[in-house]
């Protein structure tokens, strides 16, 4: 298999097939509106549903979402502490619903951090929903992209793979997102132009969309919104296109 032998190309309603989003800007969503931070964080939450739905509705299989990376433990303790109780009570309500709905949950990123009856919960969010085929909505929490590059290079180290027989193909499938197609566009909310160590290896050949609307407001016309630009967009991966 090549190099992009992880790119899978459009769904057929030429929807992405998978979409990654950087939920920026619930900070700046509460203090505007005078509220505390972990307001914003809960209407993040909340607008997660919205998306999930209206990304079913435009045909997106994957849905990989930065809920929390490797840096956010520097943030305040009660920040920290916060989006931990955020993602356990999220778990505990929504699940249901979401496995009735066919969503498959996946996560990204490192257990180990994490308090030990939040990776319980995780666990039995992946185990409930993992014959679901509707959508998979993948949560990259304690998720570093660095960090996924090292865990990945200490795995194939330990397996003790021959440094000729290692391609790009088999270093993806040491990867959290080992059998998940990359991603074919990244959403950033928020106004910022930046990756933020998400998906780096992964993102390689993603088109790249960024809006000033803060995450909480990014409804579905800001999805669809994105989608267009994303359709108009031709991607080369690289090559000359001939015509
Ligand atoms: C950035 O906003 C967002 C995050 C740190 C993570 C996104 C988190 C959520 C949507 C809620 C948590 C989700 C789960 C499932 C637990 P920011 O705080 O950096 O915003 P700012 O740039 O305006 O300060």
């Amino acid at each position: 298999m090549d190099s992009q032998s992880n790119q899978k190309d459009e769904t057929a309603s030429g929807a992405p097939y998978h979409v990654g989003i950087i939920m920026d800007g619930n900070g700046r969503w509460a203090q505007r509106r005078g509220l505390p931070r972990l307001a914003g964080h809960q209407a993040g939450v909340d607008n997660i549903r919205r998306i999930l739905e209206s990304s079913v509705e435009h045909g997106i299989k994957v849905l990989t979402l930065y809920a929390f990376s490797t840096e956010n433990w520097g943030r305040p303790p009660e920040e920290v502490r916060g989006l931990m109780r955020l993602l356990g009570l999220t778990i505990r309500r929504q699940l249901n619903e979401l496995d009735r709905n066919g969503v498959q949950i996946r996560h990204s990123g490192r257990l180990a951090g994490i308090n030990p009856e939040l990776q319980d919960q995780i666990r039995h969010a992946l185990e409930v929903t993992q014959h679901n085929d509707r959508i998979i909505l993948n949560v990259a929490f304690n998720y570093g992209g660095r960090a996924e590059i090292l865990d990945a290079v200490r795995h194939i180290i330990a397996d003790g793979i021959n440094p000729d027989d290692l391609t790009e193909d088999l270093f993806s499938r040491y990867l959290y997102t080992c059998d998940l197609p990359d991603p074919d566009l990244i959403i950033r909310t928020g106004g910022e132009w930046r990756l933020s160590n998400f998906l780096i290896w992964q993102a390689a050949y993603a088109e790249y969309y960024t809006t000033p609307t803060f995450w909480p407001d990014f409804d579905e016309a800001e999805l669809h919104k994105a989608l267009v630009e994303y359709a108009a967009r031709e991607r080369r991966f690289g090559r000359v296109l001939q015509s």
